[in-house]
């Protein structure tokens, strides 16, 4: 057992804890206090939201704490991290997911009636989003509705959405910025699927067959502590660019491996790293066949050569090593591609690592993520199904549907901005007010330097648009990898794409937001609400 130093935590706690840190400054050593994760039930000060009777299928306590887990050998790291409990509900509702920080895998079926207690035991605000569900906006988890440490807010409402893998993570932003970055970044994220007869009748693999990966990229001091945003020349850079880490962790693990049968295997992958795009590929240089996106099943399976996976984003794979013997290993892995002048300069060369806050691992360095080893033979049942989704609706876009276009680019000396405008709280433009019930085509245009991987709440979206209008800005390597078909909640727009989504605004009025899930461009303002309007 190792033991953590008392005197930095003392340090901390009489500086207010993490609490006047904010995301930009040096080196913020995730140290928090104790006494905060010690303490008892939370009062219910953050309120109620969502629907109010019940009964509930499902009913959970959520809470987000500081904690201490080993990562790599050694010291334990000190982390944010979810504890789920289950107070009703079925006994598959939550599953630890791996042995370290990442927040346990929520498991619901649609139809279901769901009820959570989110607890706050961190020193400082947070919110739970639930990424991609078509949720009502006050159980949405949005910064404008913050639940204060030592307090909790209870949320409720339908599971109404298709199955897939979605996800669950925190949202506040204070005066000072975005806190997402960090605390995702400190642990505080995890997978949540819904499942439904639908999908359960094509039989997929299940079970030890089916993988939930979290894809999340760190980088740790001397005693394992995590750290974020690097000090001195390094900080703005990185700010613009988004935090690289120096190793690729999969749920909360470095060097992940399975051992694996020779059967057809279920892969569900979410990029939960706050700005790396990974360019996932089999070693052995096969297809990747996708079953699904963000929204769902497609309504057939698709090869690609790789698969371009930007933040927030999640790929539904099917692999078959029916075809490979016992002592074989596959590996999956981020190839190689071009990232920019940005990285280029900040990647060592010219600047030298580390001064310009260049990372160790720039992004699109080829590196592997999870090794299946293959150590039996089995046959499995499983076969790929022909066709996948029959309820796979995608908006209508007739001639006359309206076009909204956002324009992602940069204003000077302050960073990114969507239209011009950086984030303002829950404020709209008339231009950010849609109507109820009604679809449009959003138009995302950039025209800076930067991928944005762009993000809409509350729904899921079809892309039906991609086209090159402007130079890539060495940006090359992802374009044949990009996953277009299906329904999503994040759409990669690349240096010079112009790109459109369409999406219908069903059932819920009010706030929404809409922003860049590159976590780090997220804090420092690109990122807006919309109102629905009826
Ligand atoms: Cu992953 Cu605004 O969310
Ligand atoms: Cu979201
Ligand atoms: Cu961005």
């Amino acid at each position: 057992m190792t033991t953590i130093d008392p005197r930095r935590r003392m340090l901390l706690r009489c500086v207010g804890g993490l609490a006047g840190i904010t995301a930009l400054t040096p080196t913020a050593l995730l140290t928090a206090c104790k006494d905060n994760a010690a303490a008892g039930t939370k009062r219910e000060g953050a309120g109620h939201y969502g629907l109010e009777n019940g009964p509930f299928d499902v009913d959970i306590r959520l809470r987000a704490r500081p904690d201490t887990v080993p990562i790599l050998p050694g010291t334990p790291s000190e982390v944010w991290r979810y504890t789920a409990e289950l107070r009703n509900g079925p006994a598959d509702t939550i599953t630890p997911v791996g042995d370290s920080y990442t927040g346990p895998l929520i498991r619901l079926r649609r139809g279901q009636r769901f009820h959570a207690r989110l607890e706050n035991s961190l020193p400082e605000d947070t919110t739970v989003h639930w990424h991609g569900l078509h949720v009502p906006p006050d159980v949405d988890g949005q910064p404008r509705l913050p639940i204060k440490p030592d307090e909790a807010m209870t949320v409720a409402f339908d599971v109404r959405d298709r199955a897939g893998l979605y996800w669950y993570h925190p949202h506040p932003h204070g005066p000072d910025g975005g806190r997402v970055g960090f605390q995702s970044y400190a642990g505080l994220a995890g997978p949540l699927v819904i499942e439904d007869e639908a999908e359960r009748a094509l039989g997929l693999p299940a079970g030890d067959q089916e993988m939930i990966l979290v894809l999340q990229d760190r980088r740790f001091a001397g005693d394992n502590e995590l750290t974020y945003i690097g000090s001195g020349m390094g900080t703005m850079m990185t700010r613009m660019r988004g935090f690289l880490g120096d190793r690729i962790l999969v749920n909360g693990q470095p060097d992940s491996a399975r051992e694996v049968a020779t059967r057809p295997y279920r892969l569900r992958i979410l990029n939960g790293s706050n700005s790396r795009i990974y360019k996932l590929a089999w070693s052995d240089g096969r297809p990747m066949t996708v079953l699904g996106t963000d929204g769902g099943l497609l309504a057939a399976p698709r090869q690609y050569p790789f698969v371009a996976l930007a933040p927030a984003q999640r790929i539904d794979l099917w692999v078959d090593l029916s075809a490979n013997d016992p002592g074989d290993e596959l590996r999956l892995l981020s190839d190689s591609y071009q990232a920019g002048m940005m990285d280029n300069m900040m990647g060592g060369g010219m600047m030298g690592s580390g001064m310009m806050g260049g990372a160790d691992l720039p992004a699109g360095t080829r590196v592997p993520l999870l090794a299946l080893r293959v150590t039996r033979r089995e046959r499995g049942k499983e076969r790929l199904p022909e066709r996948l989704a029959e309820d796979l609706q995608t908006p209508p876009v007739e001639r006359d549907t309206p076009l909204r276009r956002f324009k992602l680019g940069m204003v000077m000396m302050r960073g990114f901005a969507i239209n011009g405008r950086r984030f303002e709280g829950a404020t709209v433009a008339d231009h950010e007010i849609v109507p109820l019930g009604h679809t449009e085509v959003w138009e995302f245009v950039n025209d800076s330097m930067m991928p944005h991987p762009m993000h809409v709440h509350g729904l899921q979206f079809a892309v039906v648009g991609r086209e090159q209008i402007g130079g890539r800005r060495g940006w090359s390597g992802l374009a044949a990898g990009l996953v277009d078909s299906g329904l999503h909640d994040t759409v990669l727009v690349l240096p010079g794409e112009r790109v459109r989504v369409a999406l219908t605004f069903a059932d819920f009025e009010g706030l929404y937001l809409y922003h860049c899930h590159n976590m780090e461009h997220e804090d420092n303002g690109m990122m807006r609400y919309y109102r629905v309007r009826s």
